[in-house]
């Protein structure tokens, strides 16, 4: 066992049995929920809205960590608190006054994250760094479960771990896309402390297991 948060998202699980699947994370050893929000306009995919992640709400005895992929994030953060998120991440490239919307989401009393595409430097946050509770760098371009994971990966990684030693220590380096148990270390070893696994997790016979695996040191 290790520190290291795991979120297994939801994106991937079977919609037709979310009951089981939610008492399934709920029995595991995830750390939070990973709700992937899409609106088919940012990126190129639609995923659910809150009527599914209500119910999932209702279901969920792990914290809720909302992602959201989608062009006006301000106009939902609302939904999202009601929905009972605990962490809610806009993406940098879709927010023109990313502070407003950063202090916004925590003037709600909720943590407060930026994600970055994989084409985004981690170096454009320097002005925002110290205001976060938490970094998601993009292993993939956002969308889509499934994907290959993207090995500039670690880079971004070592990069967001050098800003947080120098102005905050206590944020969280989330990472996202194509996690599995042959990049868990060397993201945790670069300095990452949540990662994100879709597909890893509810494409595996024992998702449980696959999950207290990402645990392992
Ligand atoms: C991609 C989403 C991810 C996705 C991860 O746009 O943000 O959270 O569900 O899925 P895997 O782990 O399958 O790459
Ligand atoms: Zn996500």
């Amino acid at each position: 066992m290790n520190d290291c948060l795991i979120a297994p998202s939801v994106l991937a699980a079977d919609f037709g049995r979310i009951n089981e699947e939610i008492e399934m994370l709920n029995q595991s050893q995830a750390d939070y929920i990973h709700i992937d929000i899409m609106d088919g306009v940012f990126v190129p995919n639609i995923s659910f809205g809150f009527p599914v992640t209500n119910a999932i709400a209702k279901k969920a005895t792990k914290p809720l960590d909302f992602h959201l992929m989608i062009t006006d994030a301000d106009a939902y953060l609302s939904h999202c608190k009601d929905s009972g998120a605990e962490i809610i991440t806009v993406h940098y490239e879709a927010c023109n006054h990313l502070h407003r919307t950063i202090e916004a989401i925590k003037g709600m009393g909720i943590k407060a994250g930026v994600a970055l595409n994989p084409h985004t430097s981690v170096d454009l946050l320097t002005d925002i760094y110290d205001l976060l509770d938490l970094v998601l760098i993009m292993s993939v371009n956002p969308g889509f479960g499934g994907q290959k994971f993207i090995p500039n990966t670690y880079n971004k990684v070592s990069r967001a771990r050098e800003m947080a030693d120098a102005v905050n220590p206590d944020i969280l380096i989330e990472i996202d896309g194509g996690v599995t148990t042959a990049n868990y270390k060397e993201l945790q070893s670069k300095g990452a402390n949540m990662l994100v696994a879709g597909s890893f997790v509810f494409n595996s016979d024992d998702p449980i297991h696959t999950i207290a695996s990402l645990k392992d040191v």
